[in-house]
This record gives C-alpha cells, sequence and structure tokens, in this order.
C-alpha cells in the first residue's frame, strides 16, 4: 500500500461501543472513511445494535469533522435478522445521547418514510444495510441515489454472504460493471461505490484512501485489503485480551474474598 496513507485507525481508534453485528471487521474501514470523506452527512439504512453507525459517530468526533450521522430504522427487525427486542433500540438511544448529542440522530421509520427528510445530492456517505435481498439492495439504492452527492461514497455491507435469499452479491455485481467500485471480501463483504459528478466523470479524488480506492492498481488493491484483514484481527485480539485479564481480575478478586472468610 502507498508508503504516504497512514490510515487514521491505525492512530488513534479504540472502539468505544460493541456489540455483536457481522459488521465488525469492517470496524477499522469505517471509521477511516469517514475521516478521508469528511461528510457532513451521513446516512445509515439499517442501524440494529448501532455498531457500524456508531463507527461513523466515534469518526466524525475524533477527526473533528463538522458532520451529523443519521440512523434510520424500525429497530423490529426483519426477514434476516429475525424480530427483535425494544432493548435493542433503547441501548443504541442511550449511547447516541450520551457520545454523540448534537451530531447523531435516529429516525424510527421506514427507510421510504425517511427519504423525503433529505435533500437531493445532499448524503456524502450512505450506507446500505437494510434487508439484503436482491430487490431490497436494489430499491434501497435506487431510491436513495438520488439523495447523494456527487462525488459521494455508497457503502454496501453482506456483498460477498451467500446463505438464504442473500442477494446484495448479484446486484453488486451488476453495480461493479457500471459505477467506480472496490470491494473487500472479509467480514461478509462490503462494497464501496463512488458517484460519479453531474457530467458523468470520475471525481478527482484528493484523499489518499480515496485515491487508493478507486485509482489504485491492482498491488494497491490488494495491499489495502491486506491491510484491513489484519487490522480487524489486531483489534478483535485487543477485544479477546481485555475479556482474559477481566476474568483474572474476577478471579483473583474471587480468590481474596474466600481468603478473607478463611481469616475470619
Ligand atoms: C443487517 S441489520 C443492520 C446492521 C447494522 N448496520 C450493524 O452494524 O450491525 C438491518 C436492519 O435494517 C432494518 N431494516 C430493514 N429494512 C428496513 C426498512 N425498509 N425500513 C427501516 N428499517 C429497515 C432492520 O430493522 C434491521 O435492524
Amino acid at each position: 500500500m502507498s508508503a504516504i496513507y497512514t490510515p487514521p485507525s491505525i492512530r488513534r481508534f479504540t472502539p468505544n461501543f460493541m456489540c455483536f453485528s457481522t459488521w465488525v471487521d469492517h470496524m477499522p474501514f469505517g471509521y477511516d472513511i469517514v475521516a478521508a470523506v469528511k461528510p457532513k452527512l451521513v446516512v445509515e439504512l439499517g442501524t440494529q445494535g448501532g455498531l457500524s453507525f456508531f463507527t461513523f459517530c466515534q469518526s466524525i468526533k475524533e477527526n473533528e469533522i463538522d458532520g451529523v450521522c443519521y440512523a434510520v430504522d424500525t429497530w423490529e427487525g426483519e426477514e434476516h435478522t429475525g424480530k427483535y427486542d425494544e432493548e435493542v433500540f433503547n441501548s443504541v438511544n442511550d449511547h447516541a445521547r450520551k457520545e454523540y448529542a448534537g451530531c447523531s440522530y435516529l429516525m424510527r421509520m421506514l427507510f421510504e418514510e425517511a427519504r423525503p427528510h433529505f435533500s437531493d445530492e445532499s448524503i456524502e456517505l450512505l450506507h446500505i444495510d437494510g434487508l439484503h435481498t436482491y430487490d431490497a439492495v436494489k430499491e434501497d439504492f435506487e431510491t436513495w441515489y438520488p439523495k447523494v452527492k456527487p462525488g459521494g461514497v455508497i457503502l454496501f455491507h453482506d456483498i460477498y454472504a451467500r446463505m438464504m435469499d442473500f442477494g446484495a452479491w448479484k446486484f453488486w455485481e451488476e453495480l461493479s460493471q457500471q459505477y467506480s467500485t472496490f470491494e473487500f471480501k472479509h467480514g461478509f463483504g462490503l462494497g464501496v461505490l463512488q458517484k460519479p459528478l453531474a457530467d458523468g466523470s470520475k471525481p478527482q479524488n484528493e484523499e489518499q484512501l480515496l485515491k487508493i480506492l478507486f485509482a489504485g492498481n491492482d498491488q494497491d488493491h490488494a495491499d489495502l485489503r491486506a491491510f484491513y484483514i489484519h487490522a480487524a484481527k489486531y483489534l478483535e485480539l485487543g477485544r479477546k485480551v481485555a475479556r482474559q485479564e477481566k476474568m483474572k481480575q474476577k478471579r483473583l478478586e474471587q480468590q481474596k474474598q474466600q481468603q478473607k472468610k478463611q481469616n475470619q
């Protein structure tokens, strides 16, 4: 990977929010793409427990970007996630209020109900992560595309998920024939698409990450993919060590209590 690209996630990213999510392997990239795009407006379609959403929010805050993040979800679940508990929304709401008041907004409604609230060509980073059937992903893309600013970036999760009736992979294959795209294969796949300028031309990107994504050579791309696989592994090992440390402390505490009882 180009020697001049030093991802912000390497320098200062320690996730301050965790929950179970298959998005976990994309956290370092999610942090870095926000730092690269410096979006005034981020919209996420499909938030559930908030892992991807709070990665974007954390990057907005720590990289001092003058932007806001909107999360759109019914917080009820659908065919693929299954119906889930009210606890999921409450946890996202609590964390958003505590950590990101003023730069994060939750829109508890259907995607189509949220859409009229956004002006055309206003969204600089859109994350499409709702229902993953072919038809649903196609509809989310086609109906929200006009809301994305020319030069803006759209992320798609699960473009390598082939279970059940998941069809993001199929729609992604079609998109990558027509647009400037990049794909990560790990973590069920993450697609990155840059909207062309109004005259149909490719944006001239200044930011190093965007240059690598949309104008890099095969070696740059292979290096970038390898980097983000390792970055995710590094965070995973960090969590494992923290869990082991916590268990060790707990055991020591229990031993101390036992010793105290025996001495009485
Ligand atoms: C795959 S999950 C999102 C995962 C999340 N981005 C993460 O980081 O873990 C999909 C979510 O999209 C929501 N959803 C799907 N279709 C929707 C629609 N048409 N309107 C509103 N919410 C929708 C579901 O309620 C579910 O919570």
